[in-house]
């Protein structure tokens, strides 16, 4: 039956409440533990396609008679167009269209950050278009650009609201206090750079846009293109079959799409629009930098009193304020809480949302500053967080689902024991130490979400939702669930995918969301096909249905009999079995989050400022693992780009002229093979109870989330400096080691006073 309810959705830690129907789900969750397919490790089964080249990208996309796009982006960071002559460009070689800032919503004439679009151009070829930009006339009035946070401030330059909140009475917990540590802490811009950069072809089939993107949200693109061009959704079908990355940057159309969209319908010719690699570091959104100031009150036997954070967050001219008090408001029971956020606008390139955005710079500042009140309370960090622990969400007292932190700190403990051997290693300027970080973020999911499952005569089945799988392996996941549940081996299921025009609606890939959201639609769309191949089969061999179950790709008895499923399907010729199925709600007046820990080993040659991460142990509870083999690899791919978030990526701007310096690979340093430490990693999978017929959660981020922390912590072990600002650079590695040595000095001479 199909049901009406209300419920919470949560992309990322922003909630709104919307009604979904959802159909009553039949399925009891399946036992615990590695099941036929489920729970066991699965290479990708796109994984070959991609390997030789075949799996077919948007970049791969050509259709006949399509054109290539140059877009002219504004050099400066603010200014105005005087005057702008698009004629010259038209009546270059080449060129089929132009257009200018009144042709297309996003194309404008007062940037405010330097790449905003203001004109286009389609041409034959990608040369010509290129060539043709430098044939636009275009007269600047250059502004002065906002860029000063505390000119920012004073201008009350917001991009919201200041965020507040406040839980209990702070200043009282500070009073119950018996040690206060209080810190600022800095995290910089980090790029998405993805593998694939942004881009669109976009093709009119009559009176329906067809677009090819390289997307996260394939229903959120037909939304957002429909809207700009005045047409009802289903006349804009979005395809994505295979994707080059995203990590939160590929949630919406972007102007790229619009723009070739546009060019279209003008040229009546398929356009490609693409960003070149420095359109992608300038224009393509990045996570924000902040500036968190922190003040933490504890007692003596390391009981959080109160918490006090405020957080400056540079979003840039746009975007929007992640949840970076996050971490502070719901890591720890703590009775006194209080944060402040400010989404700062500013004459940059606005920020997107970007691997678990907010909670990994508000986790390095906590998770930093609650080691450094372990110092002072000369308390074990991991025993410091264990009496922290909380099974409720302290901001709603709301109970957590299922919830193995206790258990992921258990795990932890010999990684963490591994202390004194490592530090036993330190020689010479090298020191060597250890540290730990907690985890905690979304990842539940949520409807709606659905999928179709097809049997055919010969036994194989076909799983169709149009959901996207923008590289983490989701394809796999979806076809070990329908697997698992049709009791046949995952080489028998097919799964189609990356289509509007194909299939049902299902979620964003943003969030951590995909496997808790679509993977139990998925299951579900298979259970409604095997009960039916049950009833079939009972009909057949005059059986009861209720003895009768599928596994190894047969129909077995309960007293005995196993026949082939084809036997059951084969009768049926071209005839199919059709399932479907909806994603159920999540469980009422329940948090559902995932969590971990991470254990980071370093070494530090105090002479020179370098760091070398050695060892990185990460343990997650994401409920039911369904491919162990993807999960791993999700963790590995976590913490190699935090490893580049920690210690050497950093976008920069010219601090008077707002212009984005490091455009390129050889000025934006993303991490090598040879920055790749040892990563041991480990699953709770003890599926949540609560969630779904899965009982699983994504994995999407957590591993990204607290890295950076657990890094910074083992350079304060090693070293004794405290390490505030990332990335942690040789420079900010001495400035540490300076001011932990000039500490050590006052407290000499203190103690070298007389009484
Ligand atoms: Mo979001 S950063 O796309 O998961």
């Amino acid at each position: 039956m199909a049901r009406l309810i209300k419920t919470e959705k949560e992309v990322e830690g922003r909630y709104t409440e919307q009604w979904v129907v959802v159909e009553e789900d039949a399925l009891e969750q399946w036992p615990e533990g590695p099941l036929q397919t489920v729970g066991r490790p699965a290479t990708r089964v796109d994984g070959l396609a991609r390997a030789r080249g075949e799996a077919r990208y948007t970049q791969d996309i050509r259709l006949p008679g399509m054109l290539h796009t140059a877009v002219l982006r504004s050099p400066h960071a603010r200014a105005r167009v005087k005057q702008i002559d698009l004629t010259p460009a038209r009546e270059t070689v080449g060129v089929r269209e132009v257009i200018g800032p009144d042709d297309l919503e996003p194309l404008t004439d007062e940037p405010n950050y330097e790449g905003q679009a203001i004109a286009a151009i389609a041409a034959d070829t990608n040369e010509q278009a290129r060539a043709a930009l430098d044939a636009i006339s275009i007269e600047w009035e250059v502004l002065e650009p906002l860029l000063d946070v505390d000119q920012a401030l004073r201008q009350e330059s917001y991009v919201d609201d200041p965020k507040r909140y406040e839980r209990g009475d702070v200043e009282r917990g500070f009073a119950e206090a018996e040690a206060v540590v209080e810190a600022e802490y800095r995290t910089q811009s980090v790029l998405h750079n993805a593998l694939e950069t942004h881009q669109s072809v976009c093709e009119w089939e009559g009176d329906t846009l067809v677009v090819y993107t390289s997307t996260q949200f394939l229903w959120g693109v037909r939304d957002e293109v429909a809207d700009a061009f005045g047409l009802p959704k289903d006349k804009v079908r979005v395809i994505c079959r295979f994707m080059g990355g995203g990590f939160g940057a590929k949630g919406s159309a972007g102007d790229y799409t619009l723009i070739a969209a546009e060019l279209a319908r003008r040229t009546r010719r398929p356009v490609r629009c693409r960003l070149d690699r420095r359109e992608e570091n300038v224009n393509s959104g990045h996570r924000n930098p902040t500036i968190q100031k922190l003040r933490l009150g504890a007692r003596a036997d390391g009981t959080l009193t109160a918490i006090d954070a405020e957080y400056m967050c540079l979003l840039g001219w746009g975007g929007w304020l992640p949840p970076t008090a996050g971490p502070a408001q719901m890591l720890y029971a703590c009775d006194h809480v209080r944060t402040l956020e400010y989404g700062l606008r500013l004459n940059a390139p606005p920020m997107d949302a970007f691997r678990a955005p907010g909670f990994v710079e508000g986790t390095f500042g906590l998770e930093c500053a609650l080691d450094e009140l372990a110092a002072k309370l000369d308390l074990d960090p991991l025993e410091l967080r264990r009496r922290n622990h909380t099974d409720h969400d302290p901001m709603d007292e709301r109970p957590f689902s299922g919830k193995e932190l206790m258990e992921c700190y258990r795990l932890a403990e010999p990684h963490w024991e591994r202390r004194h051997e490592v530090r036993a290693r330190s020689e010479g300027p090298w020191k060597h130490g250890v540290g730990i970080a907690t985890q905690l973020w979304y990842g539940g999911g949520g409807p709606p979400s659905y999928a179709w499952v097809r049997l055919s005569g010969d036994g194989t089945a076909t799983v169709l939702t149009a959901m996207q799988d923008i590289g983490t392996g989701t394809r796999t996941a979806m076809a070990q669930i329908a697997a698992e549940e049709l009791g046949l081996p995952i080489d028998r299921v097919t799964v189609e995918l990356g289509d509007t025009a194909h299939g049902p609606y299902a979620t964003v890939s943003g969030g951590s969301s995909t496997t808790p959201s679509v993977g139990p639609a998925v299951r579900a769309a298979a259970g409604d096909v095997a009960r039916q191949i049950r009833e079939i089969a009972a009909q057949r061999f005059d059986l009861e249905e209720r003895l009768l179950s599928l596994s190894g790709g047969n129909v077995n008895s309960a007293d005995g009999g196993s026949w082939p499923l084809e036997e059951i399907t084969g009768m049926l010729g071209d005839g199919q079995i059709l399932g479907k199925g909806a994603r159920g709600p999540n469980p009422a007046g329940m948090r559902v989050m995932t969590y971990g820990i991470q254990v980071a080993e370093v070494a530090v040659d105090v002479e020179t400022g370098e760091i070398v991460v050695e060892r990185i142990y990460a343990v997650h509870d994401i409920g039911r693992v369904i491919n162990p083999l993807g999960a791993e690899s999700q963790i590995e791919g976590g913490i190699i780009q935090a490893i580049g978030h920690s210690l050497s990526e950093q976008r920069l701007l010219d601090p008077k002229t707002g212009k984005v310096l490091t455009q390129t690979l050889d000025a934006y340093k993303l991490p090598t093979i040879a920055d790749v430490p040892e990563i041991v990693s480990e699953l709770i999978d003890v599926p949540d109870a609560h969630l779904t017929n899965l009982g699983s959660k994504g994995l999407g981020e957590p591993p990204i989330v607290p890295t950076a922390a657990a890094i910074a912590n083992a350079i304060r072990d090693a070293t004794g400096a405290d390490v505030r600002s990332l990335p942690i650079t040789r420079e900010e590695m001495l400035r540490a080691l300076r001011e932990a040595e000039e500490r050590r000095r006052a407290t000499e001479r203190v103690e070298a006073a007389p009484a």
